[in-house]
């Protein structure tokens, strides 16, 4: 998987740097290009010299240095690499990231890097658990960065716990999974819903939810990364519209339902994770309601349920609901699955911190046809989508194995 694939190698200061060698020298024998580039403080710890030897390059360390060839070096850097792998990270590293500070050559790639970024941590126990460390890692995973690591043992400090930078081994095994996993969904053609709609009572006024699209953003984007080709259909959301997937935006379950059914039948996989209104006003108003000083009463009529009209009109599309759940959760959820003939449903406590709407994070189960079911612990959304895209395809391709 590794063969012509281009790695951007970003070493920093830490007692690890030593085993980023050997992490140089496997990528180059499974055939990938590698490209180093250095912070100062990790200069103290192994020389240049032995990562040019290793990955036959000239190795990257000062912003302003004569160019190895001339060109803006760390945008070139940047638009070369089909993934960077900083290894070991420090928490310094972290921070910067996170905020998005470029003081340096490594720290100014990293903000200029469109593709995947990997993180192998290490640091001190202490250090890798302190809040701000924490919070760091969930800043940088929610934009997509992925964590390898950090692995638990004896630490240089003389200290045990987490915070080892992980095996050399493991962190190529993870880029290699990645490869492989761009090509899981290559030819998939994908629908994902996502946002909460809105049904309009007056010009100025609607019913809504709380949804804020993020669950179906990430969604679409892991099955864009997985190689599939990607329609989002999203009510409303303040997402950043994601790269290489064909947005279309709609505003009521009425718009949803009549772009989702117009796009049905060409695709092979369809994940409705927006929040629909079941009920929409009666009427109208063309002009906005006059406050009378009595009570008002709002007349609702049902809204078509969209992932039930997908269930009975199913071919070859494999269905995918969510159940965003208060109470019975699992039980509702099973029913849901059954009357709306889905191949699966995503089940979200809405009640519990961290998962459901709104947050970065969520809490969901995995339940089947068969009955089975999977259950997860808190997770960044962004995982929470991988982890789908994975299942997916190990049940498409029949093997119930994922990587
Ligand atoms: O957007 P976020 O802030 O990230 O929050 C994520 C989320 C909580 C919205 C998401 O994880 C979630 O649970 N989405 C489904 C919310 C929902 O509408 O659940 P439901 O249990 O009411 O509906 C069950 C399923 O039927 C859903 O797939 C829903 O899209 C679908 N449905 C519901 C009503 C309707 N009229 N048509 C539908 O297709």
């Amino acid at each position: 998987m590794l063969e012509g694939k281009r790695v951007l190698l970003g070493v920093t200061g830490g007692i690890a740097a030593y085993k980023a060698v050997e992490i140089a020298s496997r990528l180059r024998k499974l055939g990938a290009e590698v490209n180093v580039v250095m912070t100062a403080s990790a200069t103290e710890f192994v020389t240049p010299l032995t990562f040019r030897s290793i990955s036959s390059r000239p190795v990257y360390t000062e912003m302003f240095e004569e160019p190895k060839v001339w060109d803006v070096e760390h945008i070139s850097l940047a638009k070369w690499a089909d993934v960077a792998l900083v290894a070991p990270a420090t928490a310094n590293i972290m921070a910067k990231m996170a905020i998005g500070l470029a003081d340096d050559f490594l720290s100014t790639v990293l903000l200029a890097v469109t593709s995947p970024v990997f993180i192998a941590p290490a640091m001190n126990h202490a250090m890798y658990h302190h809040p701000a460390t924490q919070k760091n890692r969930a800043i940088l995973e929610q934009r997509g960065v992925r964590f390898i690591g950090p692995a638990t043992g004896y630490q240089a400090c003389g200290t045990e716990g987490d915070g080892r930078m992980s095996e050399p081994e493991e962190i190529v095994r993870e880029l290699e999974a990645y490869f492989r996993s761009k090509e899981i969904m290559k030819g998939q053609k994908v629908l994902v819903t996502a946002g909460g709609t809105r049904e309009l009572l007056d010009p100025v006024r609607y019913i809504g939810n709380f949804s804020s699209g993020k669950m179906g953003y990430a969604i679409a984007q892991a099955f864009e990364e997985a190689g599939a080709d990607v329609t989002l259909i999203s009510a409303s959301t303040a997402q950043v519209e994601p790269a290489n997937v064909k947005l279309i935006r709609v505003q009521s379950a009425l718009e949803m339902y009549e772009q989702v059914l117009a796009l049905y039948e060409e695709q092979d996989i369809v994940v409705k994770a927006a929040a629909v209104a079941d009920y929409r006003p009666a009427d109208f108003k063309e002009q906005k309601i006059k406050k009378k000083g009595e009570n008002l009463v709002i007349e609702l009529v049902p809204n078509p349920d969209i992932l039930a009209a997908l269930g009975e009109r199913k071919k070859h599309q494999f269905l995918v609901g969510f159940a965003a759940e208060t109470q019975d959760v699992v039980a509702n959820a099973l029913e849901k699955l059954r009357r709306k003939n889905a191949d699966m449903l995503v089940v979200n406590d809405v009640t519990k911190p961290g998962a459901g709407f709104g947050s970065d994070t969520n809490i969901v189960s995995f339940l089947f046809q068969d009955g089975r079911r999977i259950d997860y612990p808190l997770m960044s959304k962004t995982e929470v989508a991988r982890e789908l895209v994975r299942e997916i395809a190990a049940i498409r391709q029949g093997t119930g194995i994922k990587e």
